[in-house]
């Protein structure tokens, strides 16, 4: 067993052991050029470098697309992850921040060009290194390509650490998926009986998970989860999800549309109702960062208004929801947006909002939230890029959501950008969940497979679905509950069973006196009831976590007829 597993181990890893295809990816080789060339501009060595003694300087550029470039021969139809480190030497019209695409050009079988985005970087400020690339599924008949890094023209930038890489194609990843799951989302139990009363005696031991770690949840709408007449609604929520965000009602614009009536009512009614419930709350956004939905009021601002409106804002929706949210999404689809940065002319503007909700309240985990990075490729490694640099400057990040409103799904894809996410040391939530299929039973699978992967990877800490009835979501060909009943269609019978059976521990077992029972159940909160002749002796309860669980039920009395239970030693 062991030495199979040792085998397997060893195959995991050269599977994992990826090559880099590009030459001189570390502009180290003593010919310096190496593979690279510059397309229409100048290219120089320079001493500067993220690793190693040198790196690449780009200058003379009068177009965009003027830059670093290397020919690379793809096989068709697979899939790719490049990453390179850039440093701007200056920004085109002294802007404080531009952005960094790294781009890959083809020609098709007729010869003409392809251009593909692996990815792209924003608010790349100069003199800092930043990296940059993506993930990209090239289909067939691509020949004749080279990888470019592309930005503002007329200004000069540094490229180091580059990388090409083949993304495994694992046609059993399901199954691996499963070992990982097996590995990282259960724990052991183990029970055993002590005292006086073991020799004779034998009680049934009734294990129930109540409540999983993994977080599965759904966004709500803040007036259909307080109001009576949608109690199906509420019933569907509060019997199937763990966690809740509210859609709409905790975001600015909707609190505040005109400066100073803030509406706190209609938010903190719902946040409390699902508090009741024992449901946890993902609390989005404190602010978000897209012109279109910032409030005119707001986007008339600047200088030391607006940031005074930042803090009154911050100080005003933390001061009630202090204690109530678990995790806050701050300043919503930065890396799409801007308005924040652009109003105050602050590239880092987010992170004093970031340092500003953490100081006035330090409970819930405060997160960078982003769409196009698993659902397109666009935004992955500048997600982590964001993330690895507020580290770095001791920004209070705590994690990463990842929006997923899903149309095309390539597993091998999604696999590779969350692993990339990963690599900023993170928690990351998959915030905003979605498949979008007309059809119920595709829509089924799709959900089944996401959720594996999603449930497998060890820095993913939970999934919220971006609204689950008909009767209330964004996406019409999403929903996983239709009708006035709300009831289940494909999509959510596939949850359910996933939620309710396949990833959670429900067992009894007889235990006869000395012997000790051991079983993994997957981590979360339990109850355990000591049974003896269908007769419940003792209910206690315990959480299950990475350290595993180990259970003393101590009886009492060697009478030959019900023994009694002292005490169950959760250990
Ligand atoms: C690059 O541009 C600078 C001025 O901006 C010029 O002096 C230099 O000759 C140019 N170099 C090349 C190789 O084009
Ligand atoms: C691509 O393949 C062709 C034909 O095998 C070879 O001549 C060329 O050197 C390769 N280019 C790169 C960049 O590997
Ligand atoms: C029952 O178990 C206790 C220890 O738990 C032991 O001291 C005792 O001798 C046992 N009695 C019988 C009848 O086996
Ligand atoms: C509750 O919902 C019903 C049905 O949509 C609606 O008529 C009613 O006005 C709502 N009640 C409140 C208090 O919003
Ligand atoms: C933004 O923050 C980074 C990291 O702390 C710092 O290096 C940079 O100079 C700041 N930029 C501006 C414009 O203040
Ligand atoms: C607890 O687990 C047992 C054994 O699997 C099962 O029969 C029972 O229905 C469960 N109870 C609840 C409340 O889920």
């Amino acid at each position: 067993m062991i030495a199979w597993f040792l085998l397997f181990a060893c195959f995991v890893d050269e599977l994992n052991a990826a090559t880099n295809l590009l030459y001189n990816a570390d502009f180290e080789s003593s010919n310096f050029n190496g593979n690279w060339y510059a397309l229409g501009c100048h290219m120089t060595q320079s001493n500067d470098a993220y690793h190693g003694h040198h790196s690449a300087h780009l200058s003379n550029r009068s177009q965009e697309w003027n830059g670093i470039a290397q020919n690379v021969n793809l096989t068709a139809g697979s899939r790719y992850k490049t990453t390179a480190y850039v440093k701007l030497l200056n920004t085109a019209n002294n802007k404080a921040y531009q952005s960094v695409t790294m781009m890959l050009n083809c020609k098709d079988g007729s010869g003409k060009d392809i251009y593909k985005y692996f990815g792209t970087t924003q608010n790349v400020q100069p003199g800092q290194w930043c990296e940059i690339g993506g993930v990209l599924h090239t289909s067939n008949g691509y020949h004749s390509c080279h990888i470019y890094v592309q930005t503002d023209a007329h200004t000069d930038y540094l490229v180091d650490s580059a990388s090409m890489e083949l993304v495994p194609y694992d046609s059993d990843w399901k199954s691996h998926a499963d070992q990982r799951i097996e590995q990282h989302r259960k724990a052991d139990i183990n029970i055993k009986l002590t005292g006086n009363g073991v020799n004779t005696s034998s009680v049934d031991i009734e294990l129930n998970q109540t409540k999983m770690e993994f977080a599965f949840g759904s966004a709500v709408s803040a007036d259909k989860i307080v109001n009576h007449s949608y109690a199906a609604y509420q019933k569907v929520f509060y019997d199937n999800f763990e966690w809740g965000v509210l859609e709409n009602a905790l975001k600015w614009g909707q609190m505040e549309r005109s400066k100073g009536h803030i509406n706190y009512d209609r938010p903190l009614n719902a946040i409390k109702a699902m508090r009741s419930h024992g449901i946890k709350m993902r609390c989005h956004c404190a602010f978000w960062d897209k012109d279109y939905f910032t409030q005119d009021w707001v986007k008339a601002l600047h200088g030391d208004a607006l940031r005074s409106a930042i803090h009154t804002r911050i100080q005003g929706v933390t001061s009630h929801t202090k204690g109530m949210c678990e995790q806050w999404d701050v300043n919503n689809e930065m890396l799409h947006g801007g308005t924040f940065e652009k109003l105050s002319g602050d590239p880092n503007i987010t992170m004093d909002m970031f340092r500003q909700m953490h100081a006035a309240d330090r409970h819930p985990l405060l997160f960078l939230n982003e769409y196009k990075v698993i659902s397109y490729s666009e935004c992955a490694v500048a997600h982590k890029d964001t993330a690895m640099r507020y580290k770095k400057a001791g920004v209070p990040v705590g994690g990463l959501g990842v929006q997923g409103h899903m149309h095309n799904i390539d597993i091998h894809v999604i696999k590779a950008q969350l692993d990339i996410l990963a690599e900023a040391g993170l928690p990351i939530m998959i915030t905003e969940f979605n498949v979008n299929d007309k059809d119920e039973n595709s829509r089924a699978s799709k959900v089944v497979n996401l959720l594996t992967l999603f449930f497998s990877h060890p820095s993913v800490k939970g999934v919220l679905f971006w609204g689950f009835w008909d009767g209330q979501i964004w996406e019409k060909d999403a929903p996983l509950f239709t009708g006035t009943n709300v009831t289940p269609n494909a999509a959510g019978r596939a949850y359910q069973n996933l939620f309710h059976n396949q990833w959670r521990t429900s067992v009894t077992h007889t235990i006869h006196g000395h012997e000790q029972y051991h079983v993994r159940g997957f981590k979360g909160e339990y109850t355990v009831k000591v049974k003896h002749n269908g007769h419940i002796l003792k209910t206690e309860t315990f959480t299950l976590s990475d350290g595993g669980k180990t259970l003393q039920v101590h009886l009492n009395g060697n009478t030959g007829g019900t023994p009694s239970v002292s005490h169950v030693i959760v250990g």
